[in-house]
């Protein structure tokens, strides 16, 4: 199976990222294959709306936006992490999520696959989980048709390493693709 992970976190080596590569690492052992990109690697741009997609041409963007969409287009799973920023995913994943239109409007792309989700924050665990609900409804159910393997939720957070039990989740998430 082919596996794109975005992670979505500015700094590398973070909490989320470190989640991610256990995920990716359990993944690996069952053979499948995964390309990770980190959100700061990235040049994307904000979707224009022009609606050129919807006409069943490429996105007019010809970035990395473009790249990773039809890339995720072309694999089975998605990895989605992300620390909630003021509540949400972080803005510049969100500009990524965004550019997913290019690809759940094309009428000559079929989409699905499996997802599966990781969210950090220094809330408690749970405190999250409304908008953890809405982004799997959307983009992941609504507009992608994806199954929903697992969902991730690390609160509580300082460092990653003091909660080893959520290190072993993501794990065994990553062993379940
Ligand atoms: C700009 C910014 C906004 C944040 N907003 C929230 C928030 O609304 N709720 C929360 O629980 N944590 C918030 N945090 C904390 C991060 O979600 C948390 O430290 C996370 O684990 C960071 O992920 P990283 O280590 O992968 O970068 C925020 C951090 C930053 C830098």
């Amino acid at each position: 199976m082919k596996i794109v992970a975005l992670m979505g976190s500015p700094r590398k080596n973070s909490n989320t990222d470190v989640l991610v590569d256990e995920m990716i690492r359990g993944a690996e052992e069952n053979g499948h294959i995964v390309t990770k990109y980190c959100i700061g690697d990235l040049v994307v741009s904000p979707c224009r709306a022009c609606g050129t997609c919807i006409s069943g041409r490429d996105c007019v963007l010809d970035d990395d936006g473009l790249r990773v969409t039809h890339e995720i287009a072309e694999s089975d799973a998605l990895v989605l992490a992300t620390p909630i920023y003021f509540g949400q995913m972080t803005g510049a994943l969100k500009v990524l999520v965004d550019r997913f239109f290019g690809i759940t409007n094309n009428p000559f792309i079929n989409l699905d696959g499996k997802v599966a989700l990781i969210f950090t924050h220094l809330g408690p665990r749970g405190y999250y989980d409304s908008y953890i609900d809405l982004t799997v409804v959307q983009p992941f159910r609504m507009n992608m048709h994806y199954d929903l393997l697992d969902i991730v939720d690390v609160g509580d957070l300082g460092n990653v390493y003091n909660q080893p039990d959520k290190l072993v989740e993501a794990y065994n998430v990553g062993k379940k693709f």
